[in-house]
């Protein structure tokens, strides 16, 4: 970078300077204004925390301002458009040009994280991200700066708002539809909500936290992901009488020396901690020998609240960092990619729609025993044409499950096909 691209009055990294610091905003709706509105108030206390008191030098929109003048102006650039271009050319711009950036962009980090902490290191500037994953709650900070020396073996979690209050609708008795359209009502959910129901949503957070977990680049393409659309609410229904409950678990793991980064729903235990985390909350937990396990929870999205972790980032930009620092990016590049694991074992919830005939249980656990499955618990519901049966199995990997659905489904007194859902199996005392 050359020092002429510097705002006027810019400090060298490292450097702490008296006087206005000045703050390009790039985008101008739920977040942005809310962000406006919280730099405003919270200016005199951002003074006095670090010396200088941030102000706004421009805001872009589609309609207003200009990306050059505001880049010349400024000397960090907070980014609240969302997508990947322009947000990608603007932020690679900003960093390389030495300006530190803070970004809500979990699409744009989860597709080229890579290329922008690079450029946050040719820049030697800060690049740090704790919007774009589950809002206020400080998952990033925690994982790249607190838990920097820990040997992480998993981060697990709920980590999209919206599917989570459609999923705890659905607990109460909604169908999916009406549980969608309340998400709409009170404003959980877009008027185009496939990101979130589809899981893409929650792959590009867990892709991110993976990242920084285990220091090593993933990819939202690396991520598998299965969304919500497809429960029905007596899955949920049933399955509170085998005494567990439904959550959109995403889960970022050590396995056979590789990585399983992975997002679907997940029946869980009452006892376990995402288990009670409701309506539109996060909740992610982070396991390791030396630290055990620690969870945290709070708010996961909304204007005032991911504006409140976009200031708290903006402040860490304003103080000065340890030298060779990039923000969430820590010190150095990436480590070796991990290769990734499929087929990972589980145990699955099994929902079976069949003509109660005789040797019908035995035929159904013949066909599971068959791929090595046993069964932890089981009820039937109803006689005659229409029964159901509803069982728990032990782990057993996703690829013999589906042989054995397949089989199941082949049963000549088989009334639907066979559904099956993932279920966590510890359970937390
Ligand atoms: N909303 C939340 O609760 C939430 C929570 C966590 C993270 N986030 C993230 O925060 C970011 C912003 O979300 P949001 O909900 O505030 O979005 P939003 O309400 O749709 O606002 C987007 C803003 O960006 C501007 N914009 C869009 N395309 C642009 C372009 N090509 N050039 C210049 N400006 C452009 C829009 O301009 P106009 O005003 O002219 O339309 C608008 O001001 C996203 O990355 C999102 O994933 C949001």
């Amino acid at each position: 970078m050359s020092v002429s691209e510097r705002p006027s009055g810019a400090v060298a990294p490292g450097q702490v300077r008296a006087g206005a610091f000045d703050v390009g905003l790039l985008g101008h709706g739920t977040v942005g204004a809310a962000f406006a509105g919280l730099l405003a108030e919270r200016a005199e206390a951002v003074e006095r925390a670090t010396g200088r008191r941030p102000r706004l030098s421009g805001t872009l929109t589609r309609s207003e301002g200009d990306f050059e003048q505001i880049l010349a102006s400024s000397e960090a650039i907070v980014e609240l458009i969302g997508g990947v271009e322009p947000a990608r050319e603007y932020l690679l711009r900003a960093l390389r040009a030495g300006r530190h950036v803070v970004t809500a962009n979990k699409q744009l980090l989860s597709h080229h994280g890579e290329e922008l902490f690079q450029a946050a290191r040719e820049g030697g500037a800060q690049l740090r991200f704790e919007a774009a994953v589950a809002g206020v709650v400080p998952v990033i900070r925690v994982l790249s700066e607190s838990l920097a020396g820990a040997h992480v073996e998993r981060v697990h979690g709920i980590v999209n708002g919206t599917t989570n209050f459609i999923l705890t609708e659905m607990a109460g008795g909604a169908s999916y539809e009406q549980a969608l359209a309340e998400a709409q009502r009170q404003g959980y959910a877009e008027a185009d909500p496939s990101e979130d129901v589809s899981g893409k949503d929650a792959a590009a957070k867990m892709a991110i936290l993976a990242r920084l977990a285990f220091g090593t680049p993933v990819h939202i393409d690396q991520v598998t992901y299965e969304g919500i659309e497809r429960l029905q609410t007596d899955d949920l229904q049933y399955a509170r009488e085998l005494g567990l409950g439904l959550k959109l678990v995403g889960t970022a793991e050590r396995r056979d020396g590789g990585l399983s980064v992975r997002v679907h729903p997940a029946f869980l235990y009452g006892d376990h901690p995402l288990a009670s985390v409701g309506g539109p909350f996060n909740a992610v937990t982070v396991e390791s020998e030396a630290i055990t396990e620690i969870t945290m929870s709070g708010p996961g999205a909304g204007g005032v609240q991911t504006a409140s972790a976009v200031l708290g980032d903006l402040i860490s930009t304003m103080l000065p960092p340890p030298a060779g620092w990039a923000g969430s990016n820590g010190w150095a590049g990436p480590n070796p990619p991990l290769p990734l694991v499929g087929d990972v074992p589980s145990a699955f919830y099994i929902h079976i729609e069949l003509a109660d005939r005789p040797g019908a249980l035995a035929a159904v656990a013949q066909a599971l025993g068959d791929q090595g499955a046993s069964i932890k618990s089981v009820v039937q519901r109803g006689l005659g044409e229409r029964a159901r049966l509803v069982m728990v199995i032990h782990p057993l990997a996703e690829s013999k499950l589906r042989e054995a659905l397949e089989r199941i489904g082949e049963l000549d007194f088989l009334r639907s096909t066979p559904r099956a859902i993932r279920v966590i199996e510890e359970e937390f005392t």
